[in-house]
């Protein structure tokens, strides 16, 4: 299946992306109140010789949550055991995990609000008292054990905080929510990356990916990425602002950065339904995608930058969705 260049969700190709992925939190950019306060919580955990505070990591995809849940533990100067929440469907798995730790240790589960209700409820005395009570059965009877645990720190990622339950959310003592980045901090991370691949490029051809990425760093890089391409192609040693733009147009890179599914959003809710007011549920169904997509993923990014707006009877298409579709408001091309 082709790949989207725009899609912010990771895509196979990303998977060489560790070398460019910060390592401290000095190399990550932006996030400031998140990372600030990171920092004095880190520094005082390690002045009490505590573990630190349970974290909550939320927002839309590729906006630097698991990226962030490494540098913790590298802060810590501790060991990551990673899961994912679909992952774990046994108690067996989560004890399994739990049993790797060393004091202090970070464990991050990925997709947290994805883990079964049952294994959630084991994990409250895990993380509140460090014990896990296990359920053994043999030979058919079933007794019930308590293993300690060492002192260790959950990171848990999402971009469902919603569908995490409040039981599990007030666990967490530190709860945070990543920002789209600004331009000026896109930028430096594409002028970062181009550092580590050792691919020098042009200032303006930095701003230019940094505008195009839906204010996302995993999208800048994979752009950077993929101009990159074209750069080597035509033996160029550098990426100048020409090259930059001709290969952003071969790439079919929207201007504003929109991808395939909100173009098919936008393009739903305006002729479909005529610009609304209509209801989140019926535009996911129109376009074949979860509610839950659409209102983490989709929707935030064309709220913020003023595609669409949500009323109190629907969501409804604003002016410059119709301008950067090209539709005019009875449905017919300008
Ligand atoms: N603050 C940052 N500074 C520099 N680079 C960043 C930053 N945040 C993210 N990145 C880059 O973007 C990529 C994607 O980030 P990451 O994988 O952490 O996103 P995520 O929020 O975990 O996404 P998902 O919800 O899909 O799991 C990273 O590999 C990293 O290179
Ligand atoms: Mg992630």
């Amino acid at each position: 299946m082709e790949e989207n260049v725009l899609e912010a969700k990771e895509l196979s190709s990303d998977s060489f992306e560790t070398n460019i992925r910060p390592q401290s939190l000095s190399e990550y950019v932006g996030q400031e109140e998140i990372t600030s306060n990171l920092k004095v919580f880190i520094e005082a955990s390690k002045i009490r010789n505590e573990s630190l505070d349970h974290v909550l990591l939320y927002g839309p995809p590729g906006l630097g949550k698991t990226t962030l849940a490494h540098i913790i533990a590298n802060e810590l100067g501790v060991n990551i055991k990673t899961a994912s929440g679909p992952s774990i469907e046994k108690s067996g798995d989560l004890a399994a995990v739990l049993s790797t730790l060393e004091p202090g240790d970070v464990l991050f589960i990925d997709e947290i609000h994805r883990m079964p209700k049952f294994i959630e409820e084991i994990l409250y005395p895990a993380m509140e008292d460090f014990e896990m009570d296990l359920v053994l059965n043999s030979d058919g009877k079933s007794r019930n054990i308590k293993i300690d645990l060492p002192p260790f720190t959950l990171v848990g990622a999402t971009t469902r905080a919603g569908d995490i339950s409040s039981p599990l959310r007030d666990r967490f003592g530190i709860i945070s929510k990543l920002q789209y980045y600004s331009l000026e901090e896109l930028k430096v991370i594409v002028l970062r990356t181009s550092r580590v691949l050792e691919m020098p490029i042009e200032e303006d051809a930095a701003r230019l990916i940094a505008g195009r990425c839906r204010k996302t760093p995993r999208i800048a890089n994979r752009l950077f990425k993929r101009v990159r391409d074209f750069a080597l192609v035509n033996h160029s040693d550098k990426i100048t602002l020409e090259l930059c733009n001709s290969s952003l147009a071969k790439l079919k890179v929207d201007e504003y950065g929109l991808d395939s599914i909100d173009i098919e959003y936008l393009t739903s809710l305006i002729t479909k339904f005529n610009g609304g007011p209509v209801g989140v549920e019926t535009i996911a169904t129109s376009i074949g995608e979860e509610v839950s997509t659409i209102e983490d993923v989709v929707e935030p990014f064309l709220l913020q930058e003023g595609f669409i707006k949500r009323t109190p009877r629907g969501r409804v298409a604003e002016e410059k969705a119709y301008a950067h579709l090209k539709i005019s408001h009875n449905g017919t091309l300008f």
